[in-house]
């Protein structure tokens, strides 16, 4: 099938190659010139492990291409809107803005019949709201159809969840809608995974409650290690004993310094915002609690941090391993790790952040911050380790050796996931969260 993509970002850039790889011919469209010249050249403009491969496959194969004229996307059969849906300036509410431009813009060039899917993460409403839009401003000769196809995809797994996705959801309104999605698709669903065919409401619906519930699940856990830290409980025992209860599950019960990202803090402030504007205000208050708990996390960790260094934090050395939001990711968009290294700059502390992908990102957000060539350097004299995003290698990093660099021997794993007993032996005062 002729697909295009329209927005190449994080979500857009894996679909139009993951859509090549399933044998699509695919156009990817952006605003970004810059984005698009690399995406062109082969080169992926964001770090997601297997994008840069697939790139330069198909960029042999000739079954991708990429542009910033949307007129390239007239041909297709099918365009996906993968566009940001960021947080509003001025509330919690999600901003439109993107989607509607990339609607408006694509749909005088929808002169032949084709179906519109919006891939973003919306408001619910949105979906109606836009095939009433394209109906008005498409050519009247046109037929244009508009479904919703919520991606789950998870930064740092976006290839593997694309070609392989746990699971499909179609949000449509007539049978042509289903089948034509089934067609794009086939070779994912033959492969096993299964699909939700729903209304267009209900799909919308799915994508933010799966957001909200993973980010009470993980909030949860780190209320509870609120709890574990004042009685001496261990929470990361705590999370073992629960997680064998199938009905409650282990993943996503690491307690910790929370989650961030583009996508969970930005998803359940503009789901709350979204209950409000249909008359249900108290439907999802809980979620505000969730928030708080999550932020709270950033402002522990740094009192942590302080309290480490007996209260006295100016001019001293601080190393921050990680930048990104999570680990396999360049991502730095509300990230947790720099939120908790810039507190501790704005304290008087001399911050040295390391991060393996997310060093550009993190000096573009944080310029003032040191950045250092290694996780060594910036350990280099410190006077405390803080581990807040937990890649392999730092999880790897060998605790005598970086004993011979410190200035004290100091380390808080804001991500409970070093090896505690490694350290400690080591001669390292080590402070995990919610442990004793
Ligand atoms: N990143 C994820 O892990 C993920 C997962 C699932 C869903 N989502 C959702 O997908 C959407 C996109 O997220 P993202 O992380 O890829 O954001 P992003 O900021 O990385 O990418 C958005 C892209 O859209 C482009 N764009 C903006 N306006 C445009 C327009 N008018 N025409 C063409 N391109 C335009 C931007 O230049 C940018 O490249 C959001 O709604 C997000 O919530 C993201």
């Amino acid at each position: 099938m002729r697909i295009s993509v329209i927005g190449t970002g994080y979500l857009g850039a894996v679909h139009a190659v993951g859509m090549a790889e399933l044998g699509h011919t695919v156009v990817g469209v952006d605003v970004d010139e810059a984005k698009i010249a690399a995406l062109g050249a082969g080169q992926a403009p964001i770090f997601e492990r297997g994008l840069d491969e697939l790139l330069q496959k198909h960029a042999k194969t000739g079954l991708v291409r990429f542009t910033t004229d949307f007129a390239e996307a007239a041909g297709a059969d099918v365009h996906f809107i993968c566009v940001g849906t960021p947080q509003r300036g001025d509330g919690l509410a999600a901003d439109m803005t993107y989607v509607d431009m990339a609607v408006d813009t694509l749909a005088p060039y929808l002169a032949r019949p084709c179906l519109v899917v919006g891939k973003s993460t919306v408001p619910v409403g949105t979906a109606q709201r836009l095939a009433n839009r394209l109906t008005k401003i498409a050519p009247a000769s046109s037929d244009v159809e508009l479904a919703w196809n919520p991606e789950f995809l998870r930064e740092g797994f976006a290839v593997e969840d694309t070609l392989r996705p746990d699971r499909l959801v179609f949000g449509v309104s007539s049978e042509h809608a289903e089948a034509t999605l089934r067609e794009v698709y086939a070779d994912v669903i033959t492969a096993g995974s299964p699909v939700v065919v729903t209304d267009l409401p209900t799909s919308e619906l799915v994508k933010v409650s799966a957001n909200a519930f993973l980010a009470t699940k993980i909030s949860f856990i780190n209320a509870i290690s609120e709890i574990c830290e004042i009685t001496g409980a261990d929470v990361t025992h705590l999370a073992d004993a629960i997680g064998y209860d199938d009905r409650i599950g282990r993943k996503f019960l690491n307690a910790g310094l929370g989650f961030g990202g583009g996508c969970l803090p930005k998803d359940i402030r503009a789901f709350m915002a979204r209950a409000g504007e249909l008359g249900a205000p108290h439907a999802l208050t809980f979620l505000s609690e969730i928030d708080a708990i999550n932020l709270r996390r950033r402002e522990r960790v740094a009192e942590i941090a302080r309290e480490v260094l007996d209260g006295k934090l100016v001019g001293r050395r601080i190393a921050v391993l990680g930048a990104a939001f999570k680990p396999d990711s360049d991502d730095v968009r509300d990230s947790p790790a720099l939120n908790v290294a810039g507190r501790l700059q704005l304290q008087g502390a001399h911050v040295a952040v390391f991060d393996p992908k997310a060093m550009d990102n993190a000096r573009k957000v944080f310029p003032t911050l040191e950045y250092a060539a290694s996780a060594i350097d910036a350990c280099s004299r410190a006077d405390l380790i803080l581990h807040l995003t937990e890649w392999k290698q730092f999880r790897e990093l060998d605790p005598v050796e970086l004993a011979g660099v410190v200035s004290s021997r100091n380390v808080v794993d804001a991500r409970n996931c070093l090896d505690a007993d490694a350290w400690k032996s080591a001669g390292w005062t080590y402070r995990g969260l919610g442990r004793p």
